[in-house]
This record gives structure tokens, C-alpha cells and sequence, in this order.
């Protein structure tokens, strides 16, 4: 099965890695060449880690780079696509030209899915002539190692949709979650409230960073704290996140905190920049 990947920073890398690996045909499409190539360094460093674990035989290693090409334009890119996953920048308007031009060039039948983290799949869908096949396959960082796919319905997307996604899904060895399409779907409507919170205690001087951070890890047992996981995800993306929240369900409660504001403001983005909560160098 084909399927193209628009897309080839952290999400679309690790999404094409996931489906090359497990057998799938993939056209991994980006405006850059030079980011394509980075892509698929990144890639076989990934694959790498899996072959150093004894995971992934060398030789499937090869197989899963053999079934990836690389693509500047969308025409051509989805041109055989059966699923299209679109991983863009998380901008709306990006994210719909996009999808526009993913309807224009994509055949008939094909899906056509979005990784947006919180962008509204009914308002994306509503930009092409297909509405019923537009959803939401949101993916978690890093890809090849979270379990989860957050299947989002939009207002108008189909059962047989939602069905063959949540298929594609499990032969991904990932486990798929149906959501509505509502602001921040489920796992960033329960996730940014508990950053900011996070955020609002250093910022009230409740604690510093280190011990808020190992509170939640060792306390809750999470694999990072959250404002270590902020970094990780990017601050300007958490910032982004919590608005839609904010704005979308009208809730005081989801406000940013002044100081996320304020450090994103400052080019303070996380690991990305080289600073966030902790420096990175
Ligand atoms: N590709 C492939 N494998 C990777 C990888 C990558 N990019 N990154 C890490 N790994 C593998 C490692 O090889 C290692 O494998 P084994 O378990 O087989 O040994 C495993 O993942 C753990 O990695 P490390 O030992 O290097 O480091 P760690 O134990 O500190 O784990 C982590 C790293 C997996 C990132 C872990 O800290 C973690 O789970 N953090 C939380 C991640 C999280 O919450 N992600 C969701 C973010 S929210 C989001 O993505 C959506 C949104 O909309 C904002």
C-alpha cells in the first residue's frame, strides 16, 4: 500500500519510518531538499538504535530505506497515495492550502490524514471536496516508541474512514484511540493543563524546576517531568496549544501562563533553541 508523508521534520520523519518499517510503500514529500535529506539521515540513525538493541535485523534496516522516496512537490509525491498523513508546520493556514492542494492532486479513494496536534480536523476537511475522508491520525514524539495513535473524527468524517485508519493503525503495532473532534482532541486537552500547571507553580515560586520535575517522575512515575517534557515538545507549541484551548472552549482555566508567554516571546523555545527550562548545548 502507498502512502505519502507530507512533512519531514520530527513527526513526519518518525511517521514515515514507522510505516516504511512495517512493509508500507512511502513517498515522504517536503519543500526542502536539504530537509529530505537530513530526514532520512535521521531516519537511519533511528533504525540504528533499533539494530544496536537487537530489535530490527541489519537487514531489515536496509529493506525499510529501500521502501522510502523522497519527494519536493505534493503532485508528485501523492500521486499513487492510498493515505496521504500530512505533518506540516502546526499553522491552520499551511495546514489548509495543503489540504487543498492534497484534493486537487491525490486520487479519488484516498485518505487524507492529518498529524495536527490540535488544529480542528472538521475545519481542515471542510477545505476539500472530501470531507468524509479527512481525519486526524495523531502521532506522539518520539514515533517509532509511543504505543499511541489518537484517531480524531471531524464533524463529517465516515465510519469506513475512521474504520481503515484505526486498521492501518494496528499494523503499525500502534494502539489507535477514537476521539472527537473537539479543541485539543483528549491528549492535549489532559497534557497542557497539567504543563501549565507546572508552569504556573514555578512561576508562583512553589518549587524550582528540578524538584517540580522529579515530583511528577518519581511521584507519578512519568518518564519525564513536565517541564521537561515542555522543552521536548517545544515551548512555542505548548504556548500555541493552550490557546486554542483557551479560545475554543472559553475556559479561564486554560489561560497561559505569563511566563510561558513571556519565554516563548524571548526565543525560549525548549531543546529545539538550546534553552528552555534547562539549557541544552
Ligand atoms: N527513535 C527510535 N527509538 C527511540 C527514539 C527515536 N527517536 N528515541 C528513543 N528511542 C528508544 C531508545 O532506543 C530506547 O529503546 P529501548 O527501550 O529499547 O532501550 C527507548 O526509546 C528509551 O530511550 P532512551 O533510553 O534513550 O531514553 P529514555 O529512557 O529517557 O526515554 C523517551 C526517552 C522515550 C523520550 C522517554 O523519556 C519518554 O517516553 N518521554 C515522554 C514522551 C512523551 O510524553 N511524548 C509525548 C509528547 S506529546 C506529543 O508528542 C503530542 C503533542 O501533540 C504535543
Amino acid at each position: 500500500m502507498n502512502i505519502a508523508v507530507i512533512g519531514s521534520g520530527t513527526m513526519g520523519n518518525g511517521i514515515a519510518h514507522v510505516f516504511a518499517q512495517h512493509g508500507f510503500a512511502v513517498a515522504l514529500v517536503d519543500i526542502s531538499q536539504p530537509a529530505l535529506d537530513r530526514a532520512l539521515g535521521t531516519i537511519a540513525k533511528n533504525l540504528d538504535r533499533q539494530v544496536t538493541k537487537g530489535t530490527l535485523a541489519e537487514t531489515d534496516k536496509t529493506a525499510t530505506l529501500g521502501r522510502i522516496r523522497s519527494f519536493t512537490t505534493i503532485a508528485e509525491g501523492v500521486a499513487e497515495a492510498e493515505l496521504v498523513v500530512e505533518a506540516a508546520t502546526e499553522n491552520a493556514d499551511l495546514k489548509l492550502q495543503i489540504f487543498r492542494e492534497l484534493d486537487q492532486h491525490a486520487p479519488a479513494g484516498a485518505l487524507l490524514a492529518s498529524n495536527t496536534s490540535s488544529i480542528s480536523i472538521t475545519k481542515i476537511a471542510a477545505a476539500t471536496q472530501r470531507p468524509t475522508q479527512v481525519i486526524g491520525m495523531h502521532f506522539m514524539n518520539p514515533v517509532p516508541v509511543m504505543k499511541l495513535v489518537e484517531v480524531i473524527r471531524g464533524y463529517a468524517t465516515s465510519d469506513e474512514t475512521t474504520a481503515r485508519v484505526m486498521d492501518l493503525s494496528r499494523q503499525l503495532g500502534k494502539t489507535p484511540t477514537e476521539v472527537n473532534d473537539y479543541p485539543g482532541f483528549v491528549a492535549n486537552r489532559i497534557l497542557m493543563p497539567m504543563i501549565n500547571e507546572a508552569i504556573i507553580s514555578l512561576f508562583e515560586g512553589v518549587a524550582g524546576v528540578e524538584e517540580i520535575d522529579t515530583v511528577m517522575k518519581l511521584g507519578m512515575a512519568h518518564p519525564m517531568g513536565p517541564l521537561q517534557l515542555a522543552d521536548f515538545i517545544g515551548l512555542d507549541v505548548c504556548l500555541a496549544i493552550l490557546r486554542v484551548l483557551h479560545e475554543g472552549l472559553g475556559n479561564p482555566k486554560y489561560a497561559p501562563c505569563p511566563l510561558l508567554v513571556n519565554m516563548v516571546m524571548a526565543g525560549r523555545l525548549g531543546a529545539k533553541s538550546g534553552e528552555g527550562f534547562y539549557q541544552y548545548t
